[in-house]
């Protein structure tokens, strides 16, 4: 299985199949252990969604939302949506060092980051120490030396935002939360920047509240923002 073949064959959607159903197939192909995972967080944390919890005595994932109890296959952007964005990017012919995904679960645009931008940094940052590190043992086991998923809460006042080419964004927390994250990337910047968007909180700040970032690209899972300096 060639994940690293430049025109990102691997992530295409073979005709007949789902995204999720696709982005299962390859979790599964490329080492991931998601639903053993998911179902240990699931027996320890009550989940996010109030009305599946009913009756749960366990405690809430302290401090953030860290969307245990979703289907693993919900929490996660499809390896074929990823490659379509990430392709248009590249297309533009812009330089891309880096590629930060904020709130990166188990870190797949990596994996698609690998095939267009082999040269370009990886930084996920996951607040879910069993998901970064199932993400971390998976990068490992592919000897994966320019990507890397870290431990870390974004929001915490000591977190030191890397500047990036591409930011990567799916409505990590609520809309608050993501918007210190929005202001944070203007501020730590000082180059042209691309910002792949998925969700609705996302989409509704960058709509209403940030029209510095330029829609470049919308379809009805990804959208692309330019955001110039
Ligand atoms: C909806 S998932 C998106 C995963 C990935 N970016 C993707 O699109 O495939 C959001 C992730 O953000 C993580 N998260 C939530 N709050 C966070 C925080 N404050 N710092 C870091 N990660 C956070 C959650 O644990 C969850 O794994």
């Amino acid at each position: 299985m060639n994940y690293r073949d430049p025109s990102g064959s691997l992530f295409r959607l073979p005709s007949g199949m789902r995204p999720r159903q696709h982005a299962a197939l390859l979790d599964k192909k490329l080492g991931f252990r998601i639903k053993r995972v998911e179902n240990k967080l699931n027996q320890k944390y009550r989940q996010y969604d109030l009305s599946m919890s009913c009756g749960q005595q366990k405690d809430y994932f302290p401090d953030t939302e860290a969307w245990i109890g979703l289907d693993p296959d919900i929490l996660q952007t499809p390896y074929c949506d990823i490659l379509s964005a990430l392709s248009f990017v590249k297309a533009q012919e812009f330089v891309v060092k880096n590629i930060v995904d904020i709130g990166a679960a188990y870190g797949r645009v990596a994996f698609v980051k690998e095939a267009l931008f082999p040269e370009a940094q990886f930084i996920g940052f996951e607040v879910v120490k069993k998901r970064q590190q199932e993400a971390q043992r998976v990068y490992d086991s592919h000897q994966m030396e320019t990507s890397k998923i870290l431990y870390q809460d974004v929001l915490e006042a000591d977190f030191e935002l890397p500047k990036s080419s591409i930011y990567f964004i799916y409505d990590f927390s609520e809309s608050s939360d993501v918007s210190y994250i929005l202001e944070k990337i203007i501020e730590v910047n000082d180059e042209s920047i691309f910002l792949i968007a998925h969700g609705d909180r996302t989409l509704r700040l960058l709509e209403y509240q940030f029209q510095s970032f330029i829609p470049v690209r919308a379809t009805s899972q990804l959208s692309v923002f330019y955001h110039p300096y």
